[in-house]
């Protein structure tokens, strides 16, 4: 039997995935001989044996579809893992044990794990625990991994809200409107920071810079006071007025986050409490992870996946693909999931920001 390698994409899906799934294989078969396996729905596939062999073939048209042809899931911890019992009850079970006996049936040289910061760190934790065969590649639209520059997944993200903006930037105009855009990006505010300078947003709220909300209004007035009725503001999920607390839609437990949502809102209600301003909300939501990658996203995860494979193949085990000065670099993974990547408020982005009069609500 050749030798093989495993893939599996976990957590929330976004465009990019199926580009490092191709690379791997084609690299894995073209260079060393080596057959790929495709593991379902991240690591619940490991835990009920849901494989997908991948060739050359399978993998040749996927480069500019979004989502992950092996399915992703957010809620496959092995380590707290949502069990459903006979009479439908959930119990949350460690599988890990069952994980790693199953791991070891494959008998890959090695296996990539497609994750963001969640995923990353079941893979941390199996590594702790023996299998030590894991490499990595970061992904996540949040693009908020400590260990690289960039995520796949991120640039196609902030691509879709510079679109949503200059397509509100007009109807804002037309009805002389204060338009928010709530965007993704959890805790960290890349999306809406990124997105908020290439799309000539007028204020941008990120969850690192707690915002006062009269300076927010004090924006929209100095527009108007030169004959500007409208504004454009980009409000992170994860942005908190100042003392206030992130907005959060539904309650995490032991086997999910929080989700976030309503941070849009809240700030629209905020504004026309306190002024005659009219406000309009659109949470672009799903939109940012969907549909086809960017070039830069297809291209940095053809990058990553052939440094993956190239990790497996130098036994450079522990270690993920990454982006350090524009180049390829390993990076070990329990750096990728030590601390959470957020925006320096005293960086050059929030600098760039102020300097051309973007309102960052300080
Ligand atoms: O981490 C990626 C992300 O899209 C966040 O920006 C967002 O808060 C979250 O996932 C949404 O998760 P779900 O797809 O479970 O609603």
């Amino acid at each position: 039997m050749s030798k093989r390698i495993g893939i599996l994409t976990g957590g929330g899906d976004c465009p990019g995935l199926n580009g490092v799934i191709r690379a791997v294989t084609l690299h894995a078969y073209n260079t060393f001989g080596w057959e790929t396996i495709g593991i379902r729905n991240g690591f619940e596939g490991l835990y009920e044996q849901q494989y997908v062999d991948l060739d050359p073939a399978r993998v040749a048209t996927i480069l500019p579809r979004g989502g992950t042809m092996l399915g992703s899931s957010n809620r496959a911890n092995p380590f707290a893992y949502p069990l459903k019992l006979p009479d439908g009850r959930v119990e949350i079970h460690d599988v890990s044990k069952i994980c790693m006996a199953n791991l070891d049936r494959l008998d890959l040289q090695g296996l990539v794990v497609v994750g963001g910061d969640g995923t990353m760190s079941f893979g941390q934790k199996f590594i702790e625990k023996g299998a030590s065969r894991i490499v990595g590649v970061p992904k996540t639209i949040d693009n908020d991994l400590e260990a690289t520059e960039y995520t796949i997944g991120f640039q196609t993200a902030v691509e879709v809200v510079v679109d949503a903006l200059g397509r509100l930037a007009t109807t804002a105009e037309s009805h002389e409107r204060i338009m928010i855009v709530e965007v993704m990006g959890r805790y960290a505010g890349w999306i809406a920071l990124t997105a908020g300078l290439a799309g000539a947003a007028h204020a941008v709220l990120i969850p690192e810079i707690e915002y006062d909300i009269d300076k927010v209004i004090s924006c929209f007035n100095r527009r108007s006071a030169r004959g500007v009725p409208f504004s454009i503001v980009v409000c992170a999920e994860g942005a908190k007025p100042k003392g206030g607390d992130y907005a959060v839609a539904v309650k995490g437990d032991a086997t999910k986050q929080d989700k976030l949502g309503g941070a849009g809102e809240r700030l629209a209600q905020m504004i026309e409490a306190r002024t005659d301003y009219e406000v309009r909300t659109t949470v672009l939501g799903h939109i940012q992870r969907g549909g086809t990658p960017c070039a830069f996203d297809r291209e940095l995860a053809t990058r990553f996946g052939v440094k993956a494979v190239d990790l497996i193949a130098e036994g450079q085990f522990g270690h993920v693909a990454a982006l350090e000065n524009h180049r390829l670099v390993a990076k070990p993974i329990a750096k990728a999931v030590k601390k959470l990547k957020l925006v320096d408020p005293a960086g050059e982005l929030a600098k760039t920001a102020r300097a051309i009069g973007i309102e960052l609500g300080e």
